[in-house]
């Protein structure tokens, strides 16, 4: 079956969306249908992937205007006939068609008080209850795909990146926070610097985390509270 796509192409300077049609086979991905454009119609379609398991994080973009993981979303999701959309996540800056500078991200990371817990007292092990590591733990499971810093609107819509970290960092925070063995304080940062107040809690972050990592109720609300 011949099913049509419809993929942004360009760069910096510009571009537009292009129709690639190809025959689709059973239990393939987006991602299976962006390698076999490249094989029969264009090698130089700028695609990142690497795990093709959903575990990387390199290939996100945005299908039918929703971000998504482009292994992770299987075809047979949209009606038959249906034209798919591809394009590169909007609210960082295009490199080439589908790829994306995300350094941004790495920059923000960068930003954050590290773990910290302390001096070890001698003989003395460092304990942790079983419902401490519970309530940090989903935060662990991120796999940086930044979908999530793609929908939210602040930083996509509003252009105001310089104010808030976006809700990937948010729960990187909370981890530490959160966590029992940890010695310092990022409350007054997490206020100011990171700019938690932005946030609005329109939940969007959360319906796109492909690791279902409840975002915003397990990690951006308990910090508003602590704020
Ligand atoms: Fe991706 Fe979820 Fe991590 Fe956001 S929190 S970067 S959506 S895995
Ligand atoms: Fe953005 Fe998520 Fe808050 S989408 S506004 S960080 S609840
Ligand atoms: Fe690794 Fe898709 S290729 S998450």
């Amino acid at each position: 079956m011949e099913r049509d796509f419809k993929i942004w192409r360009g760069d910096v300077k510009g571009g537009k969306f292009s129709i690639y049609s190809i025959k689709l086979e059973q239990g393939m991905v987006v991602l299976d249908a962006l390698h076999r454009i490249q094989v029969e119609h264009t090698p130089e379609l700028g695609v990142r992937w690497n795990c093709k398991a959903g575990k990387c994080g390199s290939c996100s973009m945005e299908i039918n205007g929703r971000p998504k993981l482009a292994c992770m979303t299987r075809m047979n999701e949209f009606p038959s006939g249906q034209v798919i959309v591809v394009q590169p996540l909007k609210t960082f800056p295009l490199i080439k068609d589908l790829v994306t500078d995300v350094s941004w991200n790495y920059q923000q990371n960068k930003k954050i008080i590290p773990f910290n817990p302390g001096e070890k007292t001698a003989n003395k092990d460092r304990i942790m209850h079983q419902q401490d590591v519970e309530s940090i733990q989903e935060f662990r499971k991120c796999i940086e795909c930044y979908l999530c810093q793609d929908v939210c609107h602040v930083l996509r819509d509003q252009n105001q990146q310089d104010k808030f970290v976006g809700p990937r960092f948010t729960i990187r925070l909370a981890s530490l926070e959160m966590h029992p063995l940890d010695k310092e304080d990022r409350i007054p940062l997490i206020k100011e610097e990171f700019g938690l107040g932005m946030c609005n809690i329109t939940r969007c972050c959360t319906d796109v985390c492909p690791e279902h990592i409840q975002i915003t109720d397990n990690g951006i609300i308990p910090m508003k509270e602590r704020v």
